[in-house]
């Protein structure tokens, strides 16, 4: 696409709503508060500051400017900085394509379970009933076997899941334009909602106790801040490929250092409220134990019905809430899941100068038909392994090298300069943002993943999953083959030419021909 015809943003104020729907998401609803409570409460919640501060500002507005700079996706737009980088990009743009055909899964179970709310109705104190629900609807075997049975319900709400995400984007910025207000501010209101029944519940100042008041001890544990600086990542989208894509469609005129800001605090804010709403909700129906356990899926679709039907007597009330409840997460999936296809799609059709509607189209395509696997009854196992290698690994490692490349290899002042290039009022410090992509982010992720091939290898004998039956083929196709792919995805995808492929090299300073 040439430079002239790029979609840019209807307004700075649907870039910023665009960059908090992709950064908030089901990360904060059940990631967030789980990791607070495994970790003492307010005493993640300074850590989490602190990482977000030293780490995830710094590279947020670095991922915008440079998009916004080259007008290109992640591998183009890390080419024009320097021409080996551009693997780098691709990687991110690889992992982000793996982890949307799950993320869509994720995203179809939260359908699944708003549409059978109703069956909460007849629940009411019934604990075996609501923790089963989910795992029976979605045929799981729990481990690695049962690739033939099928789940009917998850599959339809995968192609509704699908459908939804393409109309989303099918018009690139401008279908954004027109549901994203209603995507950010409907989990708000919904999240609002569930605030005011927690906090008037029995226990909810208990509740609120354990999420703000800082147990001190729990800072010495070194685990904290290995999950605080993951948990600043992920909530963040950055090292995806999306923030750059986001900041590629930005006006020149904007201003990253302030719209930065406004994501990250927004961000954060909706970790806070869903935090509130856990927190009391759980210790109001006594199920403050669990909220420590269990993580991802399982705290989200076994622990939350649980609680939902421990809410009151009515079970028609309890069936309200779940219905609010998972239509919130709904809200809170689809911006993030189209953010994912949105920076896959503007990587390719800027490299290969193809259409970006049809792009699009291919990329959903693809990617939901591969989403099937998990829809199978092996689907919740291969889900999980996947989704532990690209986030303790791909992405961590993506983090490493992008960071190394530009706090080292590239001049990094003119992307301090790209950062402050309008900025009115708040200018992000040249010490911070050095500190950040030249030290603080290389050493703490490349401490995260020692510490992770350490955990595999050393604690776990190599086997990730070893106690829910997973074996090594299933490690090796699900985790290391796929990691490996990504990783040499930049090479492969090079190899390709398309005869409209832009002609024309973008670089930091210019644009020039390429020389064949
Ligand atoms: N940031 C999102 C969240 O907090 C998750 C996400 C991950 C979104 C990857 C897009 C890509 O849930």
């Amino acid at each position: 696409m040439s430079e002239t015809k790029r979609s840019t943003w209807g307004s700075s104020a649907t870039f910023i709503l665009a960059a908090i729907g992709s950064a908030v998401g089901l990360g904060n609803a059940w990631r967030f508060p789980n990791l607070a409570a495994k970790h003492g409460g307010g005493a993640f919640l300074l850590v989490y500051l602190v990482a977000l501060i030293t780490i995830g500002i710094p590279l947020l507005m670095m991922e915008i400017s440079i998009g916004r700079k080259m007008r290109s996706g992640a591998p183009g737009a890390m080419r024009g900085m320097k021409k080996w980088f551009e693997p780098i990009g691709w990687t991110a743009t690889s992992n982000a394509f793996v982890i949307v055909t799950y993320y869509a899964v994720v995203f179809a179970w939260v359908i699944m379970m708003a549409v059978f709310s109703f069956k909460f109705i007849g629940m009411t104190g019934n604990n075996e009933a609501a923790s089963g629900l989910w795992a029976g609807l979605i045929k799981t075997t729990g481990t690695i076997k049962g690739f033939g049975d099928f789940s009917v319900p998850v599959i339809i709400c995968l192609l509704a899941a699908w459908g939804s995400i393409y109309y989303c984007i099918r018009n690139g910025t401008k279908s954004i334009d027109k549901v994203i207000k209603y995507l950010i501010f409907l989990p708000v209101v919904c999240f609002i909602i569930m605030t005011i029944k927690g906090v008037t519940m029995p226990g909810a100042l208990q509740g609120l106790a354990a999420f703000f008041i800082p147990d001190f001890s729990a800072l010495k544990d070194p685990m904290i801040w290995v999950d605080a600086v993951g948990q600043v990542f992920y909530s963040m989208s950055v090292m995806m490929a999306i923030m750059i894509a986001y900041g590629s469609f930005l006006d020149d005129k904007s201003n990253i250092a302030r719209d930065g800001l406004i994501i990250a605090f927004s961000d954060l804010a909706v970790s806070l409220l869903a935090g509130v709403v856990m927190f009391t909700t759980m210790y109001g129906t006594g199920m403050q134990d669990v909220l420590a356990e269990k993580a991802g899926p399982g705290l989200a679709f076994i622990v939350y019905p649980t609680a939902i039907v421990n809410l009151s007597n009515s079970g028609i009330f309890n069936a309200f809430f779940s219905f609010v409840f998972y239509f919130c997460l709904c809200t809170l999936a689809i911006d993030s899941a189209f953010s994912l296809v949105e920076g896959i799609s503007t990587a390719f059709s800027d490299k290969f100068g193809t259409n970006k509607k049809k792009t699009t189209i291919t990329v959903c395509i693809i990617a939901g038909i591969i989403s099937l696997i998990y829809t199978s009854g092996a689907g919740l196992a291969v889900l999980d392994i996947v989704d532990n290698w690209c986030n303790s690994f791909t992405l961590i490692l993506v983090g490493i090298i992008e960071t190394i490349a530009i706090g080292w290899f590239f001049k990094t002042d003119k992307v301090v300069k790209e950062i402050n290039r309008n900025a009115t009022g708040f200018k992000m410090p040249k010490v911070w943002f050095y500190a950040a992509v030249k030290v603080i982010a290389p050493v703490a992720l490349t401490i995260i993943f020692v510490w992770n091939i350490v955990n595999l290898f050393v604690n776990n004998g190599g086997l990730y999953g070893a106690a829910d039956g997973y074996n090594m083929l299933s490690n090796i196709l699900a985790g290391w083959v796929i990691f490996g792919l990504c990783l040499i995805s930049g090479f492969v995808i090079n190899l390709i030419k398309t005869k409209n492929q832009p002609k024309e090299e973008k670089s930091w300073d210019g644009v020039e021909e390429t020389e064949d």
